[in-house]
Order: C-alpha cells, then sequence, then structure tokens
C-alpha cells in the first residue's frame, strides 16, 4: 500500500514526481503529497486522488532536480492533508516518504516527546523525528540507525537540506526498485514511473540502504557495509500502460486478455508431446513425481484463479490439490512437507499475506513457487522458482487480465504435472489445441460487451444480486460477485448452485436478480434444475449460456452466448462476460471504476 516516487538528477523533479505518482494510484489514494529539494524544502500536499494535488501544485513554484513524492492509503491516522506525507521533522530540513507500518510506533513517540514537535496521528512521522534524533550530518546513517530501533516494515526515501544533492533510500517488506539513468536516479514503489525514462533498475531487497547522487549510487545492508548489486532490465515499456483510447484502466484489462493470453502461453507448451515446459518450475522429474499435494496460496481474485487451477491439477495430474487463502494459511497449523508443492499466485507480487503464506510454507519444507505477473517483484525473487503471467501492467484496482493469465499458467503447469502420470498424449494435444482456440473465442464474447452493457443498465438499480455456477463455473460466479462488489458498491453473494437450497434460496424475490453460468457440461442439466428453482421464486435470472443453446431462450431474455470450449477451460471464457457486467454496471452508477472506494490494488499491509 502507498506509492513512492523520487527523483534525482539534471531535470525539473516535479513533472516526474507527479507523473510518477499517476502510475502508482492505484496503491492508494487517500491523499498525495510531493517535497522538492531546492535550497530549502517545498511541500505540498493534498487531501484525495493525485488530480487534486495536481490542481494545488499548478501555480506554485516547484523547481528544483531533486524531490519525493507519495500516494497513501490510510493505515495509522485518518485521511486528512496533516497525515498525509511527506512528512518534515521538527525543524522542516529533513523530509520522508514512507510505505509500511511502524509497528512500535507507539512506543517511540513517547520516547521522543519530550524533545519533538509531533503533528500528525502517523506513525512514519516517528521515523522522521528518529531519524532528525540521530542526524549528525551524515543522512545516511541517521537513517540507518534510526532503523535498527525500528520494528515493521518500510519503503522509504529521506531528504535533507543540509546534503543537498542526497537522496537515501531504504527497504525492509515494502518494494523499492531504483532506476538508473544518465547521472540520475528514479525510485519508485514499483518499475512503472521509470519505464519512460529507463529500463535500467536495480531491486533493493530488504535491509538495504541506498545513498543516492547525481553522479553515484551506493548501496549498504544495515550494518553499513557495502553491496555489490546487478542492474537488471525490465522489458515491460511505458506504451503498455497507456489507455489506448479506452476510458480507463481497467476496460483496456478486459479488452487486453486475448492479446496477452496468446504471451502468457507462447513458447511455454509443446504440440507434439501433448505437454507444456514451464523450465522455471525449476524440478527434476524425480522432484516432480515426489509432490502428493499442491497447494496454491492466493488473495483476492487471485484466489478465484487459483480455484480454477485446482480443477486443473485434479483432473490432468491427479494430485490433491487446495486452495488456501494466504491469510488464514500463515496463522494455521497447515500441513506441508517435502512432498508438498505451493505455489503463490500473486499479481503484484507484494500483497504481504501471500508472502508471509510461502515463507511459512518453504519453513515446514515445502518447494514454493510463484505465478506471478510483476518483474522483479518480491514474491517473484523470493521463490525459487516459478513463471511471469505476462499480462503486462495492470493498472485498474479491480484484476481482471492477470486472473486470466494466472489460470492460462496453472493449465500449463497442470498439463505438464499430468503428462507424467494420467493425462494421455491425446489428451494434451486435444488440451492445448483448446486453450489455442481461446483468443479468437474471447473476441466474440468482447464484442457483446454493448449488449452486456443493456443488461447492465436494465438491472443497475438492484440492490443484491446472486451468481451461482457449478463445477468449474464456480470460482467464475464467485469472480463475478467480487467484481461487482468491488467497482459497483453493489451487494452480491456467490454460490455453487446446488448449495442455494440449503439456506441462501430464502433470500430471493422478483428484486434480488441471479445471475448463473448455464454453460454445456457435464452439470448442465442440474444447473437447469438449481434456475428453475430460482424462477420458482420468482427472481429474475440473466445467464451466460453456450452459443445454440435455445433453451436458455425460454429461460429469459438476458442471455450471454459464449462459443464451446473444454468444459475445464470454460472459466476462462465465462468470466469475461461477468467482467463487463460489473464494469457497465459500475459506470451506470457513475462509480470511479479504476480507484474504487477503500480499496487498493497491492496490498503490502496485513
Ligand atoms: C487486493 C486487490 C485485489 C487483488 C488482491 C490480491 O485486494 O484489490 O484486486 O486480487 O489484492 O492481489 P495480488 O497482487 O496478490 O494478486
Amino acid at each position: 500500500m502507498c506509492g513512492i516516487v523520487a527523483y534525482i538528477g539534471k531535470k525539473q523533479a516535479s513533472p516526474i514526481l507527479i507523473g510518477g505518482l499517476r502510475r502508482l494510484e492505484y496503491r492508494g489514494y487517500d491523499s498525495a503529497g510531493v517535497a522538492i529539494l531546492d535550497k530549502n524544502i517545498k511541500r505540498i500536499r493534498s487531501v484525495g486522488k493525485i488530480d487534486n494535488l495536481a490542481e494545488k501544485i499548478k501555480n506554485q513554484d516547484l523547481s528544483g532536480n531533486i524531490g519525493i513524492a507519495h500516494t497513501r492509503w490510510a493505515t495509522h491516522g485518518g485521511v486528512s492533508e496533516v497525515n498525509a506525507h511527506p512528512h518534515f521533522s521538527c525543524d522542516d530540513d529533513l523530509v520522508i516518504v514512507h510505505n509500511g507500518i511502524i509497528e512500535n510506533y507507539r512506543e517511540l513517540k513517547n520516547e521522543l516527546l519530550t524533545e519533538h514537535n509531533f503533528v500528525s496521528e502517523t506513525d512514519t512521522e516517528v521515523l522522521a523525528h528518529l531519524i532528525e534524533k540521530y542526524y549528525q550530518g551524515n543522512l545516511k546513517e541517521a537513517v540507518t540507525e534510526a532503523l535498527s530501533r525500528v520494528r515493521g516494515t518500510y519503503g522509504l526515501v529521506a531528504m535533507h537540506t543540509k546534503e543537498p544533492n542526497k537522496l537515501v533510500a531504504a527497504r525492509l517488506g515494502s518494494p523499492l526498485v531504483i532506476g538508473v539513468g544518465d547521472k540520475e536516479y528514479y525510485i519508485a514503489s514499483d518499475t512503472s514511473p521509470m519505464l519512460a525514462y529507463t529500463k535500467n533498475v536495480i531491486f533493493l531487497d530488504d535491509g538495504e540502504v541506498a545513498e543516492i547522487t547525481p553522479e553515484n549510487l551506493q548501496i549498504f545492508n544495515l550494518q553499513s557495509e557495502a553491496i555489490n548489486k546487478n542492474v537488471e532490465q525490465v522489458d515491460w515499456d511505458e506504451a503498455q500502460a497507456q489507455k489506448f483510447g479506452f476510458p480507463n484502466f481497467m476496460l483496456k484489462e478486459i479488452y487486453d486478455q486475448p492479446i496477452v493470453f496468446q504471451d502468457a502461453i507462447r513458447g511455454r507448451y509443446d504440440l507434439d508431446g501433448g505437454t507444456a515446459h514451464l523450465g522455471g518450475l525449476n524440478m527434476t522429474i524425480d522432484e516432480m513425481h515426489s509432490i502428493k499435494k499442491i497447494i496454491l496460496l492466493a488473495c483476492g481474485t487471485a484466489s478465484y484463479a487459483a480455484m480454477i487451477g485446482k480443477y486443473a491439477f485434479e483432473r490432468l495430474a491427479g494430485i490433491s490439490t487446495e486452495v488456501e487463502i494466504a491469510s488464514e494459511f500463515r496463522y494455521s497449523d497447515p500441513i506441508v512437507g517435502r512432498d508438498t508443492l505451493v505455489f503463490g499466485i500473486t499479481q503484484s507480487g507484494e500483497t504481504a499475506d501471500t508472502l508471509a503464506a510461502l515463507r511459512e510454507a518453504k519453513r515446514k519444507g515445502a518447494y514454493i513457487r510463484g505465478i506471478v505477473n510483476v518483474v522483479g517483484s518480491t514474491i517473484a525473487r523470493e521463490t525459487d522458482g516459478g513463471t511471469y503471467i505476462h499480462a503486462g501492467p495492470e493498472l485498474a484496482v479491480a484484476s481482471t487480465k492477470a486472473y486470466t493469465n494466472m489460470a492460462a499458467i496453472m493449465f500449463l503447469y497442470a498439463l505438464q504435472f499430468g503428462r507424467l502420470n494420467r493425462t494421455s498424449v491425446a489428451t494434451g494435444q486435444r488440451l492445448l489445441a483448446a486453450l489455442l482456440e481461446i483468443p479468437e473465442k474471447m473476441e466474440i464474447i468482447l464484442k457483446q460487451s454493448d449488449k452486456i452493457k443493456t443488461i447492465a443498465e436494465k438491472y443497475k438499480d438492484n440492490k443484491n444480486f446472486f451468481f451461482l455456477g457449478r463445477g468449474v463455473n464456480v470460482p467464475v460466479a464467485l469472480e463475478g460477485s467480487l467484481k461487482l462488489k468491488e467497482i459497483s458498491y453493489v451487494h452480491s453473494e456467490a454460490y455453487p448452485g446446488g448449495e442455494m437450497k440449503h439456506g441462501p434460496i430464502a433470500l430471493l424475490s422478483p428484486d434480488f436478480p441471479v445471475f448463473a453460468i448455464m454453460t454445456k457440461n457435464q452439470l448442465y442439466e442440474k444447473m437447469r434444475s438449481n434456475i428453475e428453482e430460482v424462477r420458482a421464486r420468482k427472481a429474475p435470472v440473466i445467464l451466460v449460456a453456450t452459443e445454440g443453446d435455445e433453451m436458455a431462450k425460454k429461460i429469459t431474455e438476458d442471455v450471454i452466448y459464449v462459443p464451446p470450449t473444454m468444459e475445464l477451460l470454460e472459466p476462462l471464457l465465462n468470466t469475461i462476460p461477468l467482467q463487463l457486467f460489473a464494469y457497465h454496471t459500475a459506470v451506470s452508477l457513475g462509480r470511479d471504476v479504476d480507484r474504487p472506494r477503500n480499496l487498493a490494488k497491492s496490498v503490502t499491509v496485513e
């Protein structure tokens, strides 16, 4: 949570910082602020989204070549200008931005209160005063000393008027990347703010402190020993992070799916052998044979993608697979061992719960691997292998294309394991052929966006919805319901169709529409019966049905047809109408679909 951007070099800092904050707005948007060092420090902050800050800055002189900026997702202290970052120490000489949580901030604040004047309720301000306390002319040393007193997590950048040509950055648990330019450096919570300027980056690791001047970058550990780090190249480009004429990122990202799906599977399968080869798995054949259990760890949308993966691993590879919500797993007493393979599935690669759960699994001796979108993210680097899903930058808070690509990668992994045991070459080839047809079938669904919009507008004033699916479409129902909640703030529940009668059916009434996935698979007849139960209670029905299914039209006029595919792959198609339904509902209700209230895309706190 929270986004950090900083710049030091020859250019004017403030446009780079504001542009960078816009890229990081997905990390939180309760308030934002910027501080520029030019002899003195000039700081401007504002409540709300980056637009408010940009508006406030317009008529101010903010010239200077060194600066730090922050967009906040509130944890300690309410949403107010006084709690917005950057935070000063007492004498306005030192200023910092911080992402993370200082757990012992109360204790430290009590210690500092007698000599320091606090103005905000934040844990971050404690850090500013603590660094000030230790400052004796060397900012890097003061930061290092202060951090030795701190319990918690941080990604931070600090600057001081007495060392006007320097930034000091440090990381423990909250990501920081340094972009390397020509006598200039960019620092940010991820690479997106620097992609327009440089592709050369250094990923700071936990326990590292960077001292940065325009001419020089030095990295130390917390014992002040110098560390050599490699400069790495990132392959995402700036253009991928643009809206390309779409009104917002979410719609663009929904429409990205056919293309990025191909990016996910390209070069990772073998049609002749009917198998997949994901080299990042990093396991020998013997090690693969030794796996008796797979655990898929994830949060939010990624956990629904993981549920699709469960069906794939169990059906194709016959390996018992569990989906575990990471925040629960980390505090449970998980049964994992040397024969357990644990995948952390995450778009951002930074979700604190998923990271902590993976560490717990590793401590217990399991193999840990990542299925991750953001290149160089913490989970990508902490796991002992895994696969990037190649969805490209996903900037809308509500995840869409990352979900589809996570599922795509799990199909490939399941096939790779399956071909070692129960999946025949013919089944493998059939699955790959079906996977290769998915992008054009996605296009057919996307062309129905206007029809889905009409249905969304018809139901937009309903206060409650049900989403029903069975078998492989249970995760689809859950994801459709989550999307609607996240971006339109409309209440919805998702259930397996057969479970309705055990309680939730009591809720049904003519103003409680039911969105059901009734595609032609082995549970089609069962689902139809469940829909009859719904109709008997006079609840309106919206259907996702397979092309050519005339029965669907007899049930309701609100049918969205999808092309047929292999049952196992259905979620890849069936989720898209639900993404579009949530999207159009939110737009018709006037919501900010890219930045829904109370949410953040990357949740780096517990
Ligand atoms: C947040 C986001 C969700 C996302 C979840 C997991 O809650 O708002 O959209 O699904 O985190 O994120 P990850 O980056 O681990 O996939």
